[in-house]
């Protein structure tokens, strides 16, 4: 299979190929792709030195398959192009999400909804991906009926750029700013910009694409999402509401035997998840698992994940790798 990876340069691409090597995927050759600023460079892939070529380039090569990483305006100038020449894409920006016919995919979740012939596959945003696959097999017995969420997100998620102020700042050094504000030593209340209701786009893609995944909208979701001086992964603090009442010892037996879910939850040993932990690891860790003494059915959890493994490139590569197993691709 030939495999273009669009945004090979960039934090997710770079990862993307490390999960393609790390995966052995079956791949007879990879085309990396970025902007013509970077065409003519080379990155390493499998020990080799592998040229890295402009988007309409790759398109004469005739790619099997393309993993998108490099922006809503590259996806939406590039992925249908792509799709036209009969390369299946599976895009990580957030153009194609909320489009209807097109599949959202979480492939443990929801991994059924690709059908034959679909052409392009969305992957979720990286907060809604490690909440959706620890809720999921949750929701599946006792039904959600009102989720509140409150991210603490790691600047991986921003980019190269916010990960440089980071360090700059640690380092005491002037340099370019991702964020409007400083991030080391400090919390903001924003991540990526805000919309007409007050909310950031991050938390209405919790809402949102949250309920596309479960294919249901009557869900309630209320969410902040804050970036944090961290950089190894996301933490959610999750509060959900199911329909019916459950018992913790079912939660816990239901989340340990849940594919791709880590429980790691112990009080007496002061045993739960941290980002520190999650770095480089393509599970979800869920702990803090603990009944909402303040409403009914009600559960509240901690879920941390690396977002450009589970959160961004592994996701991506596990929709290709449930494809090859469906015969989609
Ligand atoms: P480049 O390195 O040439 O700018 P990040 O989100 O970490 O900043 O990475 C963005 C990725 O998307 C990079 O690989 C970047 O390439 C790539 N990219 C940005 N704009 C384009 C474009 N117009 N065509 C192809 N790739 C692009």
């Amino acid at each position: 299979m030939r495999v273009a990876v669009v945004g090979a340069t960039g934090l997710v691409g770079g990862v993307m190929l490390k999960v393609l090597e790390e995966r052995n995927f079956p791949l007879q050759m990879l085309i990396p792709v970025a902007s013509e600023r970077s065409a003519g460079k080379t990155i390493k892939f499998k020990g080799q030195s592998v040229l890295v070529v402009t988007p309409e380039e790759a398109l004469g090569l005739k790619p099997d398959l393309a993993l998108f990483s490099a922006g809503g305006e590259t996806s939406l100038k590039w992925a249908g192009r792509f799709t036209d020449a009969g390369t299946i894409v599976i895009d990580n920006s957030s153009a194609w999400r909320m489009e209807p016919g097109i599949p959202l995919i979480v492939p443990e979740v929801n991994g059924d909804k690709i059908k034959a012939g679909d052409k392009l596959i969305a992957n979720p945003n990286c907060s809604t991906i490690q909440m959706v696959v620890a809720l999921a097999p949750l929701h599946r017995k006792y039904g959600i009926k009102r989720i509140v969420v409150s991210t603490y997100q790691s600047v991986t998620g921003t980019g190269i750029k916010a990960v440089r102020q980071l360090e700059d700042e640690r380092n005491g050094i002037s340099g370019e700013k991702a964020y409007n504000y400083v991030i080391d030593k400090n919390c903001i209340p924003q991540c990526d910009v805000f919309t007409p209701n007050g909310y950031t786009k991050e938390e209405m893609k919790l809402v949102n694409e949250t309920r596309k995944i479960f294919g249901d909208d009557s869900i309630g979701i209320t969410a902040t999402a804050v970036r944090v001086p961290v950089a190894g992964g996301h933490s959610e603090a999750v509060n959900v509401e199911f329909n019916s009442d459950f018992d913790i010892e079912g939660v816990r037996m239901i989340l340990s035997q849940a594919d791709g879910v880590v429980v790691l939850d112990d009080p007496t040993s002061n045993q739960y998840p941290m980002p520190a932990m999650s770095e480089n690891r393509d599970e979800v860790f869920v702990g803090r698992i603990r009944r909402d003494e303040s409403a009914g059915n009600t559960l509240n959890m901690w879920i941390v994940a690396d977002n450009l493994r589970k959160g961004a490139a592994t996701n991506t590569i596990q929709i290709a790798e449930y494809m090859m197993k469906q015969d989609l691709i």
